[in-house]
Order: C-alpha cells, then sequence, then structure tokens
C-alpha cells in the first residue's frame, strides 16, 4: 500500500495562491478593464474628482480583483486619493457603508450606535475637505442595495456632498453582479451619477486556461499538473463560467492526489474534486438572487423534472406574477447554469420546457434559507 506523502513531501508550492481571495500577481485578461478603470480614476490622483464607473459581468470574471488590484496601485503612488472598497452585502446600509468609511478616514469604527448617518457623514466629508483628500469609494456587490432601496440614498450622499461640503470630492466605482435584469437607479441619481460602463466578459476557454496555467506555474511544485489534465480544469471551468471553480478544482485535486501519496494530479483526482467544486459556484451565484427568483428555484427544486407550463401555475399561486415575468426569470436562472430548460415542442402554449435543476436539490435549498 502507498504510504501517504510525508508532511514535508506536498504538491503546493505555495497554497496561498489557491484561495479565493488571494490577489493574483498575474493579472491576465483583463487589460482593457483596468485600462479603463485607471482612466476613470486618474484625475484623482492629482487631487480631483474622479469620473464615476460601472464594473458589470457575470460571478467570477474578475471584477472585484480588478478593482483591489487598482486600489493596491493608488495607495502605493498616490497620497491625495483615498481609496475605499466596501461589501454591500455585509455593510447593505448607507450608515454601515459610512462607518466603513469612516473607518478608514479617521482609523477607528464609530460608535455602533448612537450617532446618526448624518453625524458620519459629515465628519467623513469634513475630513477630506480639511485634509485636501479626494474620496473614491468603490461598493463591491451593490446589487445588494437595490433590495432595501438604499442605493439612491448611498449614491446621492456621495455624489453631492459638495453641495452641502463645498471641496468635498467623492467619486463612486459600482461593483455590479450581471443577472440579466437590469437595475434601475433614480433619474436624479442617475443624472449625477453618470458612470462609464467597464464590462468583465466571461472568458473564453483559452482564457481559463492560460489563467488557470499560470497559476499552477506559481502555486505547483514543476510536474504536478499536465496539460491534459489541465484542459479538463478547464473544461469543467468553463461549463459555468467561473473561474473560482476552476481555482477550487486545483487545489482539491492536488489534495486529492496528495491523499493517494501521488506527485501529480491525474484525472481520476479532478472527478473526485468536481462535485464539491462545483458547489463554489452554486454558492456565489445564489448570493445574487432576489427573492422572486429564489421562490421560482425552491419550486423548481421541490418539483423535478416539471414542464414550464407546470411550474408556472405554481409560481402564480405563490407571486401572483405573471407569465413573461415568469419566463424571464426562467430563462435568468438557465442563463446563470442553476437550471437546464429545454423546450419539448409539446405543451399546451406548444412551447413547454422541461426544467431540471443543474445541482442537488438538498444543496440548492440549504442555500435557500
Ligand atoms: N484574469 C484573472 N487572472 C487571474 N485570476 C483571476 C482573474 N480573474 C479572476 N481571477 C480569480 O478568480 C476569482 C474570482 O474573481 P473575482 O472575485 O474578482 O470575481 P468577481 O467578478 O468579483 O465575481 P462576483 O461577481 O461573484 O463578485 C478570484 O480568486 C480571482 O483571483
Ligand atoms: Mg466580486
Amino acid at each position: 500500500m502507498k504510504e501517504l506523502l510525508s508532511w514535508d513531501q506536498t504538491l503546493f508550492k505555495d497554497s496561498e495562491l489557491f484561495e479565493l481571495d488571494h490577489i493574483p500577481e498575474h493579472f491576465l485578461h483583463r487589460e482593457t478593464q483596468m485600462r479603463s478603470l485607471m482612466y476613470c480614476i486618474r484625475p484623482g490622483l492629482g487631487g480631483g474628482r474622479t469620473l464615476n464607473s460601472l464594473c458589470i459581468g457575470a460571478p467570477g470574471t474578475g471584477k472585484t480583483t480588478a478593482v483591489l488590484k487598482v486600489f493596491e496601485d493608488i495607495e502605493k503612488h498616490s497620497t491625495k486619493l483615498i481609496p475605499v472598497i466596501v461589501n454591500c452585502q455585509i455593510n447593505p446600509t448607507r450608515y454601515t457603508i459610512f462607518s466603513q468609511i469612516f473607518k478608514k478616514l479617521i482609523g477607528y469604527a464609530p460608535p455602533p450606535s448612537g450617532a446618526s448617518f448624518k453625524k458620519i457623514f459629515s465628519e467623513v466629508a469634513k475630513y477630506i475637505v480639511e485634509h485636501e483628500k479626494v474620496l473614491l469609494v468603490a461598493l463591491d456587490d451593490m446589487n445588494y442595495l437595490f433590495y432595501e432601496n438604499e442605493v439612491n440614498e448611498i449614491l446621492y450622499s456621495l455624489l453631492r456632498a459638495h453641495e452641502t461640503h463645498p471641496g468635498a470630492r467623492m467619486g463612486v466605482i459600482a461593483i455590479l453582479s450581471d443577472t440579466g435584469v437590469p437595475h434601475m437607479l433614480d433619474p436624479k441619481v442617475e443624472s449625477v451619477f453618470l458612470p462609464e460602463e467597464i464590462k468583465f466578459p466571461v472568458y473564453s476557454f483559452d482564457e481559463i486556461r492560460d489563467i488557470l496555467s499560470n497559476r499552477t506555474k506559481l502555486g505547483f511544485y514543476p510536474n504536478v499538473l499536465d496539460d491534459s489534465v489541465l484542459e479538463t480544469i478547464a473544461n469543467h471551468t468553463c461549463a459555468l463560467g467561473d473561474l473560482r471553480v476552476g481555482i477550487d478544482l486545483l487545489k482539491r485535486s492536488a489534495l486529492n492526489a496528495e491523499k493517494r501519496a501521488s506527485k501529480n494530479i491525474g484525472h481520476e483526482d479532478v472527478e473526485a474534486a468536481y462535485e464539491r467544486s462545483r458547489l463554489v459556484h452554486l454558492s456565489y451565484m445564489m448570493r445574487a438572487l432576489k427573492k422572486e427568483e429564489k421562490t421560482l428555484l425552491a419550486l423548481i427544486a421541490d418539483s423535478p423534472n416539471s414542464n414550464s407550463g407546470e411550474l408556472y401555475e405554481m409560481f402564480h399561486k405563490k407571486t401572483t406574477l405573471g407569465y413573461t415575468r415568469f419566463y424571464e426569470l426562467l430563462n435568468k436562472l438557465s442563463s446563470f447554469k442553476l437550471i437546464d430548460a429545454d423546450f419539448t415542442g409539446k405543451g399546451a402554449r406548444g412551447r413547454s420546457r422541461i426544467v431540471t435543476l443543474k445541482f442537488e436539490p438538498g444543496e440548492v435549498k440549504n442555500r435557500l434559507i
């Protein structure tokens, strides 16, 4: 029987590279997006207000990473421009968002209760005026601000700060997961926001292979992963369009290979890892779903292999929403690669589709709570 690799034998040269919050040194195939971001930010380096931007694309297409890399650069080269990135899933209100900004500027968090939003906002504005700074706020996962309708208030406060506090310069980078449904802003806000739109398309197969190959070279010892196994991993990643799946697959496949005391990763290690790694995509996709989309997904999880007509009846009973909306949501879940919805050509409406879940119903339902 083969021994487990002993503790000092490992396939990982640098395991940190396979963590999802690692900021990659080589950020491949995103030159255009980085250039657009820099174009928007440049005025801020000299003390002017930055142009606002909107980074938009499917999950795992490098939006957060692009902004973090640009922010690293700003911190190295500018003392005028202060970049702050706030995760809106964790901080979904204007109070919590401005508390984060306050903390970054002033060095400690404002009291969790007691201070009003107005007070914190005014402290932030005063600070940047007095110190002659420019504030650049990246609202990551901004989708979450639409649920409670906080988004208009937040953008409005940031973008019209100079009216209440002359000299207060604040710019915004909005980061939005593309859900196929337009996110509408109040026209009043739209007219001051006017963002440059920066699109993050889904990576092609070749790009995915390239990025994963680069990670492999830096993170594993030589000859751990041959080209044909890398192709398999890239194929699995491409099927879900989310780079996180590929990075997680590299890590889990290597751990599987270590478990069987092998010095390189085989196809069987990848296959054994895939069921777990693809759940990474499920978790990230489900984060971005709205209430009615979750309702529909729950119905699909509870009714395996239903056709779209039956599903619509159930959906309508639960939500009173009409067929057009139902159809849009069904297409959206399909474009998210959470379900397959194939036309059968049969059915009362002549366009009935069999709807199947691409994941275990239990795994989906665990994430719906
Ligand atoms: N071009 C790239 N080169 C190297 N690594 C990349 C690249 N694009 C993305 N990654 C890696 O893929 C993972 C996901 O990227 P990121 O978090 O930036 O995606 P995102 O677009 O913000 O997704 P979401 O909408 O779900 O927040 C990260 O671990 C990141 O390091
Ligand atoms: Mg992100």
